[in-house]
């Protein structure tokens, strides 16, 4: 591993300070991101690309004439954009910071090292420190603020951004998320043309349903899995955000990213510090592919909560039975999900207070004893002797008008002084005010009273269905109304944060209708996310494209569910479900009672076949090969293990259109070109084998041609369907 290292440069005509710059190569093996700094002005950001053995060289290069500040401040020359913006106590808006004292490096564990970069204003009692934490380990750099008021007065801050980062080029591209409830993660990919580009969240509970806080810039033309230089970004928050691209007229773009300051300024008292959200860094001179398997490996190694174990096949009783719950239902479920090979069942909503349909009960986290008179001790208890783990739903972060709760506790929901509450889901659905310290606890005590009461609940389902949807704290004081939104995700995390100290073992799945709490943020509590209410196989095809481009497999819950399926309405053929759902953390989401002893036995053979991939899948090296996006009529991508023994490709037609173009065919990626691999298909219906069954290839051979995919399956008349897929197992010899 290389070490940070702070090599002292020599002068620079560039340079505007007065004093010798040093220079601060904040370094992983393929990476540096350099600074300048100097004792009289504020550090100066030269270069962040491919590893580079002398900082003064990459400073030399440097473009001239360009905004190069690490961390702008809103100060003199007001009119660039900044990262950071406050008013003193005296009305005074500007900052103007300097240098005071030396970077500090410190080594923490697992390798990495953070330097600190402390800086002062020049006249008022207001500090910033820089942070740079290196992944040796992933080459991904997070970077953060500190931002601390020494005076006796409250500060005001009104923009707070995590990090800023220039970078030039005449041909950028930006690749990002978008997307709404049940149409999750679709990747956007433009140019970046002169002006600002803003991509935000103000959900206020939930920050991805729609964009997301994680992008790619590609720095060569147009993005590419496999080429160009490409720069990763990542905000490690759960909460609202603002991404900005400036970009001038000739190719200069400073990246900002942080906290959405929208109606959000932040009362900073004395002794106070402010510390932003991470933004995490990656680089890659080989495409979008290297950066998304660089993201990968550093969730699963440093955020995702267990993200270098594998995840359970569970079955959820969600799109089963919905609200209709009951102990005979519950244990039949278990059972089948447990002759199918499944490891966890998941009890969904409706098992609380009188909660029969959305409208009611959230917040009554008492046992519905009409439906399950035995209690949930009755449930872990057959869970066991089934041999099933046992998890639950709970949407902890809300309540309805219609509940005890509510009666009980008006005063814990947000909403604004002198309004008509506004409700959200069935009618009656309420957000609790997060920010409230006795909110917090009544979490936690929820959670912790349930989980020492069942000490077999292995899993929680933590579920979010509405958006703030009135801004206003009962709890906090006029003056601090507007750091609501932070507050609310600082009491969130707080909590999440409790429940992971004394329930180190329990898994949590993040949900929140579907995919919109798919961020880093909550990552370090959470397990995994559900990536999509929309569980239509061809549709999640898309959705988990999208979410690959930042998050592995092994976060993403992926579940085969019936048909037609409850959103789109489509019928998909089972295989085609299960292949789609075998390429993230399978699961079911179906009533095994309603399918035929055929299909549950399909289903019983794809989680046997599943279980040989799962390491692979969820751990392993993604390489996305053919996109959904890009009109091929097909979707294809392939995992590899790390030591490149196993590999799992995937191939699927999205488009039965004779008149359309068809990708049958694209070379491999990721394999050991040296090793000979046995080919296998998993999920196999065909009456007649695959030309290459059980035959072996050379690496190079399909890493330069890939295999031929016959695109129709061989069924009996009568059985034939106008879908197809492939899985393939790739196994060294
Ligand atoms: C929304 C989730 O996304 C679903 O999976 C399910 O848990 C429902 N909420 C339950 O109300």
């Amino acid at each position: 591993m290389k070490r940070n290292t702070i090599i002292l440069g020599a002068l620079l005509s560039a340079a505007a300070a007065t004093a010798a710059p040093e220079y601060v190569n904040i370094a992983t093996p393929n990476t540096s991101l350099i600074l300048m700094t100097d004792s009289a002005a504020a550090p100066a950001l030269l270069y962040y690309g491919p590893a580079v053995a002398d900082p003064v060289q990459a400073a030399l290069a440097a473009p001239e004439n360009r905004r190069t500040d690490a961390y702008p401040v809103f100060g003199n020359y007001p009119e660039g954009e900044s990262a950071l913006s406050l008013t003193m106590p005296d009305g005074n808006m500007t900052l103007v910071l300097e240098q005071k004292g030396s970077p500090r490096v410190t080594s923490e564990a697992g390798g990495a090292t953070v330097t600190s970069i402390p800086l002062v204003d020049r006249h008022y009692p207001v500090e910033v420190t820089l942070n740079y934490r290196t992944f040796p380990g992933e080459d991904v750099i997070e970077t953060w603020a500190d931002i601390t008021n020494r005076g006796k007065k409250p500060l005001t801050l009104t923009r707070f951004d995590s990090a800023a980062l220039p970078f030039a080029s005449a041909d950028a591209w930006l690749t990002s998320l978008y997307g709404s409830w049940a149409n999750e993660a679709r990747v956007n990919t433009e140019r970046i043309t002169p002006g600002m580009k803003v991509i935000q969240n103000k959900d206020g509970a939930r920050n991805s349903h729609t964009s997301h806080g994680e992008i790619m810039i590609s720095l060569d033309g147009r993005p590419s899995e496999r080429s160009g230089r490409v720069i990763g970004a990542a905000l490690v928050y759960s909460g609202n955000y603002r991404l900005r691209i400036n970009s001038d007229d000739r190719g200069n773009s400073q990246l900002f990213a942080g906290i959405n300051p929208d109606e959000s300024a932040y009362r900073l008292m004395p002794a106070e510090t402010f510390t932003t959200p991470a933004l995490a860094l990656t680089f890659s001179d080989s495409g979008m592919g290297e950066v998304s398997r660089r993201f990968h490996r550093w969730g699963r190694n440093h955020h995702i909560a267990h993200g270098t174990e594998v995840n359970p096949i569970l079955l959820n009783s969600w799109e089963g039975v919905y609200f209709n719950i009951d102990e005979p239902t519950m244990a039949g479920m278990m059972q089948d999900i447990a002759d199918m090979g499944g490891e966890l069942f998941v009890m969904d909503d409706g098992w609380f207070g009188r909660r029969d349909s959305d409208n009611s009960s959230l917040g009554d986290w008492e046992v519905d004893r009409r439906k399950l008179p035995h209690g949930l001790k009755w449930l872990t208890d057959e869970a066991r002797k089934k041999g099933v783990r046992f998890g639950i739903w709970i949407e902890p972060e809300m309540t309805n008008s219609n509940s005890e709760f509510y009666k009980k506790h008006p005063d814990w929901i947000l909403r604004a002084p002198n309004r008509d509450i506004v409700e959200g889901r069935g009618g009656t659905q309420l957000v609790l005010d997060l920010a409230n310290p006795k909110v917090q606890d009544f979490i936690f005590n929820l959670v912790d009273t349930m989980l020492t009461n069942n000490p077999e609940i292995a899993y929680i389902k933590w579920d979010a269905n509405a958006p703030v949807m009135q801004y206003g704290s009962p709890y906090l004081p006029a003056d601090r109304q507007s750091e609501l939104s932070i507050r609310y995700h600082r009491g969130l995390t707080d909590v999440l944060r409790r429940i992971r100290a004394k329930y180190p073992d329990v898994a949590i799945q993040a949900c929140a209708s579907g995919g919109g709490r798919a961020n880093y943020g909550l990552l370090d509590y959470t397990d995994e996310f559900w990536v999509s209410d929309n569980t239509d196989a061809l549709q999640r095809l898309g959705a988990q494209w999208g979410t690959s481009l930042f998050f592995p497999a092994v976060a993403m819950g992926s579940h085969i569910s019936a048909v037609p399926n409850h959103t789109t309405y489509r019928v998909v053929p089972l295989k085609f479900r299960c292949d789609v759902a075998m390429t993230g953390r399978l699961g079911m989401e179906i009533q095994p009672r309603d399918m035929s002893a055929e299909d549950r036995d399909f289903c019983r053979k794809a989680i046997a076949e599943y279980k040989k991939i799962r390491p692979t899948v969820q751990l392993g090296d993604l390489y996305r090969l053919v996109s959904p996006f890009d009109g091929k009529g097909a979707c294809s991508l392939m995992y590899v293990a790390p030591d490149k023994s196993q590999a799992v490709y995937y191939w699927f037609r999205t488009n039965n259109d004779y008149s359309a173009p068809l990708a049958t065919r694209t070379p491999m990626d990721g394999l050991d070109p040296d090793a000979t691999y046995k080919v296998t298909e998993l999920n196999a219906i065909d009456l007649t084998p695959l030309p290459y069954e059980g035959k072996t290839f050379s690496g190079k051979f399909l890493l330069d041609n890939g295999l031929e995919m016959r695109s129709n399956h061989d069924l009996p008349w009568g059985k034939k369907v106008d879908y197809c897929s492939r899985v393939l197992l790739l196994e060294k010899q």
